[in-house]
């Protein structure tokens, strides 16, 4: 199916008009699971495209599997280079592109090199999940008395100000997708944790913020906008001991998987949530009851 231009025209940004859409109007009638959709289009050569951040190990490592599984094309973007027995979804040699988010300069060349790769083609969701979370040298957290300023700064770099540019940079291939966008939160962005930082902690905060900004200045153009916030999630950073201490704090009494994170994004992304944006939801076991 061909899509009409949406409703705004962006200005500087004219239409993406005659552009295959994978948005909400491609839903098949009569209920079918949307989470199926996916593995049809690819099979029948509409293949849906994701930009990921950070996909390297961890939540963004589990997402790109889950996407790939369902016949999704993932690109890439971290610091190092693409690793084949890391992430062994097909071609992510090639659908990968090296930058340091802590680096805006670096981002106008990342964002062409994206573009590049997706050669004019729809881009049918942008999940913003790369983030660092220093600590002190001693593996202490870093509070609002003692992080140094250039923490402060490559935190709000690399946290809130990559989606902030990922999302301006491929506006046009979004809006032709009727893309979404996701940006991974925490649940460090509402109360103080033990081990994560001031300036990680207000960086999440800021980042729901500007979810709900991004929600209400894309969705004109079809383009949805949410967050997810993990709470304790097992990854390669969660030792057996602090694993076991969290644990009995959790309703759930036990911490996430990076799988479980990942369906929520995949849900997000899928026709399932076509109305849904602007949201935040948070995935810890019921930490917030
Ligand atoms: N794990 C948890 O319990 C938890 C809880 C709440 C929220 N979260 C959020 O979930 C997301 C993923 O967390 P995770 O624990 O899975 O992360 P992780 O294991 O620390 O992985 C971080 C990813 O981001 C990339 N990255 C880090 N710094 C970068 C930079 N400066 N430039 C470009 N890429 C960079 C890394 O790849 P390279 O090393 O190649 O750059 C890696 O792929 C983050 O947004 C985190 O804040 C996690």
């Amino acid at each position: 199916m061909h899509s009409e231009p949406l409703q705004a025209e962006r200005p500087g940004h004219p239409g993406a008009h005659g552009l295959e859409s994978h948005g909400p109007g491609t839903a098949p009638a009569g209920g079918a699971c949307p989470f199926h959709n996916d593995q049809r289009e690819a099979r029948s050569g509409k293949q849906k495209t994701l930009v990921l951040t950070g996909a390297s190990r961890g939540i963004g490592h589990a997402t790109g599997k889950l996407f790939s599984d369902a016949g999704w094309r993932i690109i890439t973007c971290s610091r190092q280079p693409f690793a084949d027995d890391r992430c062994p979804w097909a071609t992510g040699m090639e659908n990968h592109v090296a930058v340091e988010l802590a680096d805006h300069r670096a981002l106008p060349r990342a964002i062409d090199e994206l573009k590049e790769k997706l050669g004019g083609g729809p881009l049918s969701a942008l999940i913003n999940n790369a983030a660092i979370s220093p600590k002190s040298a001693e593996g202490e957290r870093l509070t609002s008395l003692n992080t140094p300023v250039g923490t402060w700064m490559s935190v709000f770099h690399v946290n809130l100000l990559a989606p902030v540019m990922l999302a301006q940079g491929l506006f046009d291939e979004l809006r032709a997708g009727q893309g979404s966008i996701v940006n991974v939160t925490s649940i460090v962005g509402s109360r103080v944790h033990p081990f994560a930082g001031s300036a990680y902690a207000t960086s999440k905060a800021a980042l729901t913020c500007l979810t709900r900004e991004m929600a209400h200045d894309y969705a004109p153009y079809g383009i949805r906008v949410n967050a997810i916030a993990p709470g304790e999630i097992k990854t390669d950073i969660l030792s057996p001991e602090t694993e076991a201490m969290l644990a009995p704090t959790i309703p759930m009494r036990r911490i996430g998987t990076p799988e479980e994170v990942a369906k929520v994004m995949f849900f997000l992304c899928s026709d399932a949530a076509s109305y849904v944006t602007g949201e935040e939801i948070h995935i810890n076991g019921g930490q917030r009851v």
